[in-house]
């Protein structure tokens, strides 16, 4: 984990770079990791993302979150094009299969390689449809340990799933958990949340966090507060 900085990833889920380059400034001095997704690398490209990081300062790691999902050589060819970006961390669904993982580890040898087991947004009726078989945290644990065999480093899961995964594969895998709350925020449109300190007891590394600081009137301050609330647990 780096330095001393709290165990968050900001999703910088955000309209324009502008408010992406903001938000990174005023909360990079305290986090470890800034979250770019979808929304902010398809309108910004790389070059947005080197903006971003120079406003958050030089220590702050880089979680690109692609999801990638493809045949092996197209996987390892985009993850070849973003190589220049060093992320510490960049996501492909494990549902993509062993060979596409193994095919992106290999392709970045310097960044670890994240899987996405389920998608928190698919309901147990949503997976019965596409055909995964069994309740869906069985299907998380199965998807775990598929994506770590084939050399994942790091697996995203809800805080529901947390402690199961962990348990599953073992203490060195990193677990990144979004779906975190600090006590008495908004939950919005997350169905499955848990506390900063509740994650972390159960097993998460990263917490990933978005609107309960990117839509603070003081994004900096609430930054710094959810990791004092961290720091104190
Ligand atoms: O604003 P909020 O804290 O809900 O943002 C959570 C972030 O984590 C978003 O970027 C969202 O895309 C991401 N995420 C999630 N659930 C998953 C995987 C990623 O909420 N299962």
């Amino acid at each position: 984990m780096t330095s001393n900085r709290a165990p968050i990833a900001v999703a910088l889920d955000l309209p324009t770079l502008e408010a992406a380059t903001t938000l990174a400034g005023a909360v990079g001095s305290t986090v470890a990791f800034l979250k770019v997704g979808l929304e902010t690398y398809l309108r910004d490209g790389a070059a947005g993302v080197d903006t971003i990081r120079a406003a958050a300062g030089s220590d702050v790691e880089l979680f690109l979150d692609l999801k990638l999902h493809d045949i092996p050589n197209t996987v390892a060819g985009a993850a070849r094009s973003i190589a220049a970006l060093e992320p510490a961390l960049l996501t492909v669904h494990a549902s993509g299969g062993p060979a596409m993982i193994e095919a992106a580890v290999s392709a970045l040898p310097n960044t670890q390689v994240t899987a996405v087991t389920i998608l928190t947004s698919l309901s147990a009726q949503d997976l019965a449809q596409i055909g995964y078989e069994g309740d869906p945290l069985s299907a998380v644990v199965r998807l775990a340990r598929l994506a770590t065999e084939a050399g994942a480093q790091a697996l995203v899961c809800s805080p529901l799933e947390v402690a199961a995964v962990r348990s599953a594969v073992g203490p060195d895998v990193r677990l990144v958990v979004p779906g975190v709350r600090p006590a008495g925020s908004a939950v919005g449109d997350q169905q499955r949340v848990a506390t900063p300190a509740q994650a972390l007891h159960d097993g998460a590394d990263l917490l990933v966090i978005g609107r309960p600081i990117t839509a603070a009137g003081d994004p900096a301050q609430a930054a710094k507060d959810i990791a004092a609330e961290i720091a104190r647990r």
